[in-house]
């Protein structure tokens, strides 16, 4: 499409505001997800409003939920559990979202007719052996294409719990199995890698029985299922995974300060924060709360010139996942050689994320060694990029177009940055509130 790239020749100009941006998608999915369970009308304040949550939206009513969006709010209907009505035929198009696309599948183990899942490019080309693996543990059977979509899912008429082992670091593969746990008589057992705790922070939040040990690298989570739970309202705070790319443009700005609202700080979200402090950033959380489980801050970011190599201790990786793209822009400017290892899992995004890492430090003639878990960045505090770069054919990955706009605003040069529309994705307001900046 000709309108669908922009066109940034001019570095950012020093900027002090306070931004307020969307919502968490994370969070966003997994309300809607539950909501859809329950029983009762559940309602949610600053749902995010991007084209994963809105087919997330899309796929529950194909499920027969009544579902109202309005200006302000979102509200759902729950059905109870495993109250889905399956008419024949039912097709669900996840759209670009592995969460939902995964995560859907957990509450279809039990489902009475053939669902199909279908998905847009990005998704289509990503691993759904993941789920499927443990989920036909449960008793339901998955029809794949080599372990991708399209996938045809036949549900059970008796789900039954199951002892899983997460060893990925993956929140989504962890709970599709929670989500199928809720369906079956007994107990589900799973140890899993560290990832972000949303859904058991949920769980706990509705009364399920939920017991989680926490030991040093995983969890064992327990679930008995069958239990009846009421309707969930819930204020979703803003996406630090958003916030990120705002929190990065300010570090690489001249003399910038920002401030971001309402920051969901969980801690197993947070490693952007962790590892910029690493690299000598001045990040500062105010207004600390607790909210159903979760934590919420204002966060205040300045720029800073003298940034410090790291070598990214390991057990960020996983609270990082999202954010590694704009760290390697932060490597880029920094002092020394940095390292990023155990990092495979970035290869499974939406487009190769650690190839894309290296292809845009490339064009922007920094150094790396690389190869398919690991990164060596060669940084540069004096970087400054001069040249023509041209980011297309990227799988339309809104997290290598919003990097890009970053690198574009911090380091110079003349950019075209196809794919503007890859942002609908998780976070539509970006390129406003780029234009905030610049008011
Ligand atoms: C997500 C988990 C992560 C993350 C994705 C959202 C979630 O994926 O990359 O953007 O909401 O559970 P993995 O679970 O595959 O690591």
């Amino acid at each position: 499409m000709m309108n669908n790239k922009i066109i940034i020749k001019r570095l950012i100009k020093p900027f002090n505001k306070i931004l307020e941006i969307e919502g968490d998608k994370s969070l966003s999915i997994r309300w809607a997800l539950l909501a859809s369970q329950a029983i009762g009308k559940s309602k949610s304040i600053n749902i995010l409003r991007s084209e994963d949550v809105l087919s997330t939206l899309s796929c529950l009513k194909k499920l027969g939920v009544k579902i109202k969006l309005s200006k302000d709010k979102c509200e759902i209907n729950g059905l109870g559990l495993n109250g889905f009505k399956y008419k024949k035929n039912i097709v669900l198009n996840a759209g670009n979202s592995g969460t939902l696309g995964r995560l859907i599948m957990g509450l279809l183990v039990h489902a009475k007719n053939k669902i199909k899942i279908i998905g847009d490019q990005s998704l289509s080309k990503r691993d759904f052996f993941r789920v499927t693996k443990p989920l036909e543990k449960f008793g339901a059977k998955f029809k794949t294409n080599s372990g991708k979509l399209p996938i045809t899912i036949e549900g059970t008429t008796k789900p039954k719990p199951i002892k899983y082992t997460e060893d990925k670091g993956s929140a989504q593969c962890k709970t599709a199995v929670m989500l199928a746990a809720l369906n079956t008589s007994g107990e589900t057992i799973i140890k899993a890698k560290k990832s972000r705790n949303h859904s058991e922070l949920l769980f706990k939040y509705l009364g399920l029985p939920i017991k989680i040990k926490k030991k040093n690298s995983f969890d064992v989570i327990r679930i008995t299922g069958k239990k009846k739970y009421k309707a969930l309202n819930y204020k979703i705070p803003t996406d630090i995974s958003s916030s990120a790319f705002f929190l990065v443009l300010t570090i690489l700005s001249n003399n910038s300060k920002l401030k971001v609202k309402n920051v969901n700080i969980n801690p197993s979200r947070t490693g952007i924060i962790k590892i910029l402090r690493l690299m000598g950033a001045k990040i500062y959380l105010r207004n600390i709360k607790k909210y159903k489980g979760e934590k919420i801050a204002d966060i205040y970011v300045e720029s800073i010139k003298s940034l410090k190599a790291i070598k990214c201790p390991t057990y960020l990786n996983s609270s990082a996942i999202d954010e590694f793209l704009v760290i390697f822009l932060v490597a880029a400017k920094a002092k020394g050689i940095s390292y990023f290892r155990d990092l495979s899992e970035l290869n499974q995004k939406e487009s190769p994320r650690l190839k894309w890492g290296v292809k845009i430090l490339k064009m922007m003639g920094v150094k790396t060694i690389s190869n398919n878990d690991s990164i060596k960045i060669f940084g540069n505090p004096d970087l400054v990029v001069n040249k023509t770069i041209t980011i297309k054919n990227y799988l339309k990955d809104h997290r290598v177009f919003m990097t890009s706009v970053v690198a574009a605003l911090t380091f110079g040069g003349n950019w075209k940055i196809y794919d503007k529309n890859s942002i609908r994705t998780s976070f539509p307001s970006f390129l406003k509130n780029i234009e905030e900046l610049k008011r």
